[in-house]
C-alpha cells in the first residue's frame, strides 16, 4: 500500500512539474512549431535529410519571428536570430558550455578547446593563445607563400592537361590541410603520407555526417544503442582512421622536437608552432598525451575545413562576378606592379579590397553557420528568463542575411565592408566574446594569400551563371553538390 501511494505521489509530482513547466515557463510561451504533449516537436525533425533540416531551422524566423522555442521531449531549445539577443549570449563570460550536438563530437575531438568548458577551457586557451600571436603568424608567411605558389603551379598543370573545369572543394581543401599541418603541426605532408591524408579527409566528412544524422535520430542518442547500430560501428572505424593520421603527425613532431627546440633557442629565434607549445606544456606537466591528441584533432579539423569551405564558396561567388575579380586584380597590380613575386605580410595588409571581399564571402557563407550553448545558470535575456538547462542556438547564417541589416542581402557586394562601419553583433562569422575563433587572423591571412594568388594568375568563370548549390550543415556549412568552376590563365 505504501509503495502505491509513493508511486502515485511521484506521478502527481511529475505531472505537476511538467504542467508548470509547459505553462508557466517564459520561454515555453515563445512561438515555435506546434508541440505535442510529452514528445514536443520531436517528430517535426524525423525523416528529413540534413540539408532539409538546415532549411527548416533557417526558415523558422519567417514563420515564428526572431526568437523560436523548440521542445524536444523535455529539452527546451531556444533559437535566436536577433543581434541584441546574440550579443547577450556571446559576451557572457560564464555561459560558455557547449550544447548537445557538440557532445556527439566528443569521441573525436575530446574536450579540446572547441568543446571543453570551465577551468579546463581557460587553461587550454591560455596555453594555446600564443600560437596565434601576430609574430608567429608572420613566421607562417613562408608556408602560406609556398602553398600558394604550389597551388598555382598545380592549377597551371591541370590547364596544360586540358582540365579547364575544376571541382574546387577537394582541390582547395588539400591545400588548406597542407597549410595547417605545416604551420600549426610543423609537419609537411608529402607523397609518402598522402594516402593517409586522403583517408583523413574522408574520415572528417564521414564523422560530420554521422554526428548530424545522429542528432535527428533520438533513438541513437544513447551511446549504448548508437555503438550497436551500423552507424555507430562505422563511426568507430572512421575515428580509428582519423586518429591514425593525427597520431602520426604528433609522433613525427615529437621526434624532431627536441632538436628543433635546441636549434631555435640557440639561434635566438623561438618559433613555437602550436604542436610545439603543446609538447612544451607536456614537458612541464600541464597536459598529457590524451590532451595533446584532443587539441591536435581540434585544430586539424577547425584549421582546414572552415577555410576550405569559405574559399570554395568564395571562388564560386567570384566566378559569377568578373567585375569583382578585376577589382582584386587591379588592387594586386597596384601592390606588385609587373612583378610576379609572391605576397608578403605587408602586401597582405594593403589588400583592403580583397579583405572586404572575404568579409562579404563570410557574410553569405559563414563556415560555422550555427553555434550552440547550454545555459548553466538561469539568466535574463532582455525581458525573458532563461532557465538553467535550456539550450541556446545562435544563427549567424540568418543574422547575416537579414534584409533590415544588409539591404539586398542575397547580393554579393564587397562594398558593404569598404566604408569601415562597425558592425555591432550583426556580423560575427568568427563569433565574439570569450569563445570566439582563436584562428581568425590565421584564417584571414591564409584566405588572402590563396585568393590573391589565384586571381593574379587566373580568370574564373561559372559554368552556369548565377547557379547556387543546395547547402547543408554538418560540422561546417557545405555545398551538397560539387562546385565546378572554369579556370583560364591570365
Ligand atoms: C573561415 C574560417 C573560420 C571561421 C568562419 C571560423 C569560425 C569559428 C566560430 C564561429 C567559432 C565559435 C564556435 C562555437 O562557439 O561553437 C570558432 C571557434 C574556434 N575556431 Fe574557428 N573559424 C575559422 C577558422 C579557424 C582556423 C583556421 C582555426 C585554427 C587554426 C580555428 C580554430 C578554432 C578553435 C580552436 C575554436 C574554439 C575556440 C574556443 O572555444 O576557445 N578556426 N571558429
Ligand atoms: C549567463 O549570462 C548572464 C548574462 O550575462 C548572467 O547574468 C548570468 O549570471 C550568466 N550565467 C551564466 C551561467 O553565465
Ligand atoms: C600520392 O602521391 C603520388 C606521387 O606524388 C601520386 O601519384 C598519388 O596520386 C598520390 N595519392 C593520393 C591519394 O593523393
Ligand atoms: C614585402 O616586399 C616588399 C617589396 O619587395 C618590401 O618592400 C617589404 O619590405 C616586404 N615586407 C616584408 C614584411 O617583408
Amino acid at each position: 500500500m505504501l509503495w502505491q501511494i509513493a508511486i502515485a505521489c511521484l506521478l502527481i509530482y511529475l505531472i505537476r512539474n511538467y504542467w508548470l513547466k509547459s505553462n508557466f515557463l517564459e520561454i515555453a510561451k515563445l512561438p515555435g512549431p506546434p508541440r505535442l504533449p510529452l514528445v514536443g516537436c520531436a517528430f517535426r525533425f524525423i525523416g528529413h535529410s540534413q540539408s532539409e533540416l538546415f532549411k527548416i531551422v533557417t526558415d523558422f524566423p519567417k514563420e515564428y519571428g526572431n526568437r523560436v522555442c523548440i521542445k524536444v521531449f523535455n529539452r527546451y531549445i531556444l533559437h535566436l536570430y536577433n543581434p541584441k539577443d546574440i550579443e547577450i549570449i556571446l559576451t557572457s563570460t560564464k555561459n560558455i558550455t557547449k550544447n548537445r550536438p557538440y557532445v556527439f563530437m566528443e569521441p573525436w575531438l575530446g574536450t579540446g578547446l572547441l568543446l571543453s568548458t570551465g577551468a579546463k577551457w581557460h587553461k587550454r586557451r591560455k596555453i594555446l593563445t600564443p600560437a596565434f600571436h601576430f609574430d608567429i603568424l608572420k613566421n607562417f608567411a613562408r608556408v602560406f607563400e609556398e602553398e600558394g605558389r604550389a597551388m598555382v603551379r598545380d592549377l597551371h598543370e591541370r590547364l596544360q592537361r586540358g582540365e579547364r573545369t575544376l571541382n574546387v572543394m577537394p582541390f582547395i581543401s588539400d591545400y588548406t590541410l597542407y597549410t595547417i599541418c605545416e604551420t600549426a603541426m610543423g609537419t609537411r605532408l608529402n607523397s609518402e603520407n598522402n594516402a593517409s591524408k586522403a583517408q583523413y579527409k574522408e574520415s572528417v566528412l564521414g564523422i560530420g555526417l554521422i554526428v548530424m544524422n545522429r542528432l535527428s535520430r533520438f533513438w541513437l542518442h544513447s551511446d549504448l544503442i548508437f555503438y550497436l547500430s551500423s552507424m555507430g560501428k562505422k563511426f568507430k572505424k572512421l575515428l580509428e582512421q582519423n586518429f591514425a593520421f593525427t597520431d602520426r603527425v604528433i609522433e613525427e613532431r615529437r621526434k624532431n622536437w627536441a632538436e628543433t627546440k635546441k636549434e631555435e633557442t640557440s639561434s635566438g629565434k623561438r618559433r613555437m608552432a602550436l604542436l610545439d607549445l603543446l609538447l612544451d606544456a607536456e614537458s612541464k606537466g600541464e597536459i598529457d598525451m590524451e590532451g595533446i591528441r584532443e587539441e591536435v584533432n581540434t585544430f586539424m579539423f577547425e584549421g582546414h575545413d572552415t577555410t576550405a569551405m569559405a574559399l570554395t564558396f568564395g571562388l564560386m561567388l567570384l566566378a559569377d562576378h568578373e567585375d569583382i575579380q578585376e577589382n582584386i586584380y587591379e588592387e594586386c597590380k597596384s601592390i606588385f606592379g609587373d612583378s610576379t613575386r609572391t605576397a608578403n605580410t605587408s602586401d597582405l595588409a594593403e589588400m583592403k579590397y580583397l579583405e572586404a571581399v572575404i568579409k562579404e564571402i563570410l557574410r553569405l557563407y559563414p563556415s560555422v553557420p550555427i553555434i550552440g550553448r547550454m545555459v548553466t545558470e538561469e539568466f535574463k535575456l532582455d525581458d525573458i528568463t532563461i532557465p538553467e538547462g535550456t539550450e541556446v542556438v545562435v544563427h549567424f547564417y540568418n543574422l547575416q542575411r537579414r534584409e533590415d541589416l544588409f539591404p539586398e542581402p542575397e547580393l554579393f557586394k564587397p562594398e558593404r565592408f569598404l566604408n569601415g562601419d562597425k558592425m555591432h553583433f550583426t556580423y560575427v562569422p568568427f563569433s565574439a566574446g570569450p569563445r570566439n575563433c582563436i584562428g581568425q587572423r590565421f584564417a584571414m591571412q591564409e584566405m588572402k594569400y590563396m585568393l590573391s594568388e589565384i586571381i593574379r594568375h587566373f580568370k574564373l568563370k561559372s559554368i552556369v551563371k548565377g547557379y547556387r548549390p543546395k547547402i547543408t550543415m554538418d560540422l561546417v556549412l557545405r555545398a551538397c553538390e560539387p562546385v565546378n568552376i572554369e579556370f583560364s590563365a591570365r
